[in-house]
């Protein structure tokens, strides 16, 4: 199966906190869900964070930019096949939404896919989002069908770029000056892992 052919078909939905969400993986410490509108403050914590969005092409947000991102989401995901997975980062044992992650596959045809992450900073160091990426990566290649996983992060951002390698990514390319992104011009590295067939 490719991506191109992909609809993932879904687990089972999952009562948490009452109501009805879609999980879409499960680690040891960690849910990675669908996202709903009753997150809107929950995102807005990291998501109006300058440290937080220092790296990120967006933020720091308003809560009316909140609301826009979380309403694209919602729609992104009635796409039929479906491009783009955009999940809550839920603690387990609270639970407690400390970040977002992001799936979005770039080339159906080649069966790649983008991933990205952010916590919320009280949460970082603690080895969480190594475990996210790991398991979006898992969910690329085993439900999606993917082929290649890939991301791009600054070389100013070194826990990302280890995030990266600690799910298995590798470094392929640096990437001088290749997106113009809040008032400057940004190097990249870019990093991928490759399903391979058996
Ligand atoms: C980047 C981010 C996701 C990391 O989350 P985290 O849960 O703290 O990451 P983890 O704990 O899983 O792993 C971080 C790794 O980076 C290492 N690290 C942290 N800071 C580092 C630094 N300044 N230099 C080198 N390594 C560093 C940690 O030691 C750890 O590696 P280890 O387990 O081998 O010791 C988090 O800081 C964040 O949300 N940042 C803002 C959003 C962002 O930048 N997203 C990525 C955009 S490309």
């Amino acid at each position: 199966m490719s991506c191109a052919s992909s609809h993932a078909s879904p687990l089972p939905p999952t009562r948490w906190s009452g109501d009805l969400i879609q999980v879409v993986a499960e680690t040891a410490r960690l849910v990675l869900r669908e996202l709903a509108d009753a997150d809107l403050e929950a995102i807005q914590v990291y998501a109006s964070d300058p440290a937080v969005v220092e790296f990120l092409p967006w933020g720091p947000n308003t809560e009316d930019d909140t609301r826009r991102f979380l309403s694209a989401v919602i729609a992104a995901r009635a796409a039929r096949p479906r491009r783009q997975w955009d999940l809550a980062i839920v603690l387990r044992r609270e639970p407690r939404l400390v970040g977002g992650c992001r799936l979005h596959i770039t080339d159906e045809i080649a069966g790649e896919a983008d991933l990205g992450y952010a916590l919320a900073r009280g949460y970082w160091g603690q080895g969480l989002a190594s475990e996210a990426a790991r398991a979006l990566v898992e969910f690329a290649f085993t439900r999606l069908g993917a082929r290649r996983v890939w991301a791009i992060c600054e070389p100013a951002n070194p826990a990302s770029a280890r995030v990266l390698e600690k799910a298995g990514l590798r470094r392929e390319r640096f990437l001088r000056a290749h997106r113009f992104m809040k008032g400057r011009w940004r190097d990249s590295y870019l990093y991928a892992c490759h399903h391979v067939a058996r």
